[in-house]
């Protein structure tokens, strides 16, 4: 089974050495990529649900490093994972997973997310958590584009702007940026025009006006 290239980008960003937890793994995608990839590395794959349990210890059955654990989130993750990864779910369940255990989230120094939905409220959490932005990538599969974020556990705690974390942290250095501010722009677009059609000029309709005009400037 190929891996998808959000998966690949999230593998990449994984070092020699590290402790992975792994929650909603699903497939076991990830692991196989990390097993190729990496020869140090131990990970706690994690599912909640009976059915993807079943699949990913089929699937990771022949991989060493790899402990299964049928529970919620990361309320099995311990002090000697690193790393918390949470891939190819909602930004709400992520912020709600992560909310959870706050005492888990305090001991980890890394958390990598594919957030498919509320990811401004991610970039927001996370900061408030006490972590950085280290790396944030443009993934484009399928004519969807996906936003990887590494954030760091840091003392420094640097500020952020508003565009920042509504937009993306670097993100203009990104090789797809480009395309992606168009992609969003017409979407952004298509919302007004969608408006205009059922004479919904409200509140809202401003809103998306601001919106447009702040990530049109945003580089
Ligand atoms: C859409 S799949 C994503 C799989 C893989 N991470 C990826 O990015 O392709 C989301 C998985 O997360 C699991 N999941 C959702 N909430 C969870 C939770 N609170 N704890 C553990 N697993 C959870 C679901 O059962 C599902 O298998």
């Amino acid at each position: 089974m190929q891996i998808p290239k959000r998966l690949e980008v999230i593998g990449e960003l994984i070092h020699e050495g590290a402790y992975v937890a792994d929650i909603g793994a699903d497939h076991g995608l990830l692991e196989r990529y990390i097993a190729n990839h990496l020869k140090d590395y131990h990970i706690l794959a994690v599912e909640n649900k009976k059915g993807p349990m079943s699949a990913l210890s089929a699937a990771t059955k022949d991989l060493p490093n790899v402990i299964l654990s049928l529970s919620d989130g990361i309320e099995a993750v311990n002090e000697q994972y690193d790393t918390i990864v949470l891939a190819g779910m909602g930004g709400d369940n992520i912020i709600s997973i992560l909310s959870k255990y706050p005492e888990k989230v305090k001991t980890v120094k890394n958390i990598i997310v594919d957030a498919h939905s509320f990811i401004p409220k991610v970039r927001r959490t996370l900061v408030d958590f006490g972590f950085d932005i280290e790396v944030e990538k443009l993934v484009l599969e399928a004519g969807v584009y996906y936003n990887v974020i590494s954030f760091k556990r840091n003392s420094n705690q640097q500020n952020y702007s508003q565009d920042e974390l509504e937009f993306g942290y670097n993100l203009s250095k990104d090789p797809l940026f480009k395309d992606y501010k168009n992609y969003l722009l017409n979407r952004y677009q298509k919302i007004l025009n969608d408006m205009e059609n059922s004479n919904c000029k409200n509140k809202k309709n401003k809103e998306i006006l601001n919106e447009m005009r702040r990530f049109k400037s945003y580089e």
